[in-house]
């Protein structure tokens, strides 16, 4: 029978698909989300279901800068549908035709179409902060922001260290560069603790954050934030959109105001380390028997060099009829070509025993392929 489609995820039959980057469905937390509706529904009554203030409402604000504690201020936060819609709204803001975003190379590979709407040009930022400096100055055409994943990075799992973090900031403050931080994966964090963000190293100026629940909660909430200085955050409010329309996605916001300030938040947070480090060491586990891997310390993914001349874009065909998929590296590339070496492998979507199958018919076709040295 063909069912109406409800989601975004489709299952192909016999295909073990770590390309996909979505939650287990067996993680989501179905039950105490609708407990929070039902809180929240009798906490604040006809107020969840009226038109929202524009910046976001306040028991979620106030309840969110207090669980960031990073110094992260009401007035310096707008509650946005997800960091997707962030990026959207903050990109249609600042940036347009005839302008030049840089971004990172490998990064979030979808976050390349969200900023190419604006009808801006895509640069990879160099590597070096003095190279940095050099093209913002000697490019000819305005840069409205850099893009960036700094903290377990999509598709690395990397981390910017404290030293790379400082002298970004430093390059960008001189070079009047604003920098546009993703921090979609902060609180997924498996050893240890994050690193600070850009956004709390500058004390909130000359960056703008942008923040999820689509990763800690659920991605069909639709929620998420922008932190940024205060003139931004009027700019955002004063959208039409939000003026005709009101605060973004208002009555999941209140509930999510609900979640947060039960302590539900915090234990569910928990429970999802705990269960993503398991699923991250199977897959590293059943990796490593045939491949080289790093470590991530958060995030959900693993980005892998394949031996000899593999390339990830032929790899795949032969992968999927062998029963495992993935999404070749040259996807997070904004150069033409590069990271064809690599594969991203999510761990987030399937359950340890999964992982470790998937990883074992990749690592066995490699060992039958030329190429494999
Ligand atoms: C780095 C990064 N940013 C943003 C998103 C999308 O976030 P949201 O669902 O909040 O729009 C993702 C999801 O994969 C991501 O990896």
């Amino acid at each position: 029978m063909i069912q109406p489609p409800v989601i975004q995820f489709e299952r192909r039959p016999g295909i073990l698909d770590l390309g996909w980057g979505h939650p287990r469905p067996g993680l989501l937390p179905v039950e105490e989300w609708a407990a929070a509706g039902a809180e929240a529904a009798r906490t604040f009554g006809w107020q969840q279901l009226t038109y929202g203030h524009a910046t976001g409402p306040a028991p979620l604000v106030d309840w969110l800068c207090a669980h960031l504690a990073d110094g992260t201020r009401f007035a310096q936060t707008f509650v946005t549908g997800g960091a997707s819609h962030a990026l959207a709204l903050v990109a249609s803001l600042l940036a347009g035709p005839g302008d030049v975003i840089l971004v990172d190379s490998p990064t979030y590979h979808l976050a390349f179409r969200i900023l190419a709407d604006t009808g801006a040009t895509l640069r990879r930022m160099p590597g070096s902060p003095a190279e940095l400096a050099g093209l913002v100055r000697t490019i000819g055409r305005r840069v409205p922001f850099l893009y960036l994943v700094p903290t377990f990075g999509n598709p690395t799992g990397r981390s910017l260290d404290d030293a790379r973090r400082r002298e970004l900031i430093e390059v960008a403050r001189r070079e009047g560069l604003l920098l546009v931080e993703d921090d979609t994966y902060r609180e997924l964090v498996y050893e240890g603790t994050a690193p600070p963000s850009l956004w709390e190293l500058s004390g909130g100026s000359g960056v703008v954050r942008l923040g999820s629940f689509a990763k800690t909660v659920a991605p069909g909430l639709r929620l998420g934030w922008v932190n940024a200085a205060p003139d931004l955050i009027g700019r955002l409010a004063g959208l039409g959109y939000v003026d005709s329309g009101g605060g973004v996605n208002h009555a999941t916001a209140v509930t999510m105001a609900s979640f947060g300030t039960s302590g539900v938040y915090d234990r569910h947070v928990a429970r999802l380390r705990d269960a993503y480090r398991l699923q991250r060491d199977a897959l590293v586990a059943a990796v490593r028997a045939h491949l080289p891997v790093e470590v991530p310390q958060g995030g959900w993914f693993l980005w892998v060099r394949l031996p000899g001349s593999f390339s990830g874009t032929r790899l795949l065909p032969p992968a999927e009829k062998a029963g495992v998929s993935f999404v070749p590296g040259t996807r997070f590339c904004v150069d033409d070509g590069d990271g064809d070496d690599h594969v991203r492998l999510s761990f987030s979507h399937l359950p340890p025993a999964d992982l470790t199958e998937a990883a074992t018919r990749l690592g066995q076709l490699i060992a039958t392929l030329p190429g494999h040295e």
